[in-house]
């Protein structure tokens, strides 16, 4: 079991090096980044982009944790920056086959250029690793950064969800975007050899 979570990590760990300083990586969530993780989650600047924005409680947290860690269709990841907790990704199959959700958010006192990082980092995991076809996003219409982050990693939007999501006595658009594996290989192939998502 331990040679078979070094060998996961060694496969899963995408390990940059930029400009010699700051070594980041993804890797497995465990029970031990829980309140690393609910501190971003809970985080003023992330909260307000979620789909649930009340403050989460540490029981809240677990018992989300205990659900999603024991289901096979959801992958829990954690972005690390110089061993630090700097981000959350989550993977989550549908019931289409090859496709999955994706939710993600970075620590707001991340550095510029941590969002490209984490993208980058896991969609070629997603697409490598887990050999996914497509990856779907959604943001709330307002969420602008989410919006420009999906179109700067190379996902189409694909439609608008019109009044999808209740909040503050409105209704709110929901945006919806899809990048597919073979879409990916070709901005991968771009990135590294432009040195573009470094
Ligand atoms: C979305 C998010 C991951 C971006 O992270 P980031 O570290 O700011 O991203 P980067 O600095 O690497 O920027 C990458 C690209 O994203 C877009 N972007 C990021 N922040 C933006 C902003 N405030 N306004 C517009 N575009 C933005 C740009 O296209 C940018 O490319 P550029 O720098 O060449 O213009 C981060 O803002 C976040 O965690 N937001 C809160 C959680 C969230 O909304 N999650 C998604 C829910 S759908």
């Amino acid at each position: 079991m331990a040679m078979e979570l070094l060998a996961f990590e060694l496969l899963l760990v995408v390990c940059m090096v930029d400009h010699g300083i700051n070594h980041s990586r993804l890797r497995p969530m465990t029970a031990a980044d829980l309140s690393d993780i609910l501190a971003l989650r809970n985080h003023a600047e992330v909260r307000r982009y979620m789909l649930t924005q009340h403050e989460i409680s540490a029981e809240e947290h677990r018992s989300w944790f205990d659900r999603a860690s024991q289901n096979k269709k959801v992958e829990l990841l954690v972005w690390e920056m110089n061993t630090r907790c700097c981000g959350f990704v989550q993977f989550k199959e549908t019931n289409y086959r090859g496709v999955a959700d994706w939710g993600f958010y970075v620590a707001p006192d991340a550095p510029k250029g941590s969002g490209r990082k984490l993208g980058f980092a896991a969609l070629t995991h997603a697409f490598q690793k887990d050999g996914l076809y497509k990856i779907c996003g959604q943001a709330l219409r307002w969420n602008v950064p989410s919006i420009e982050f999906h179109k700067f990693l190379g996902f189409t939007q694909e439609g608008i969800l019109r009044d999808q999501h209740f909040h503050n006595d409105k209704y709110h658009d929901m945006i919806c975007f899809g990048l597919l594996k073979r879409e990916w290989a070709c901005i991968e192939y771009e990135g590294v050899n432009n040195d573009h998502h470094r």
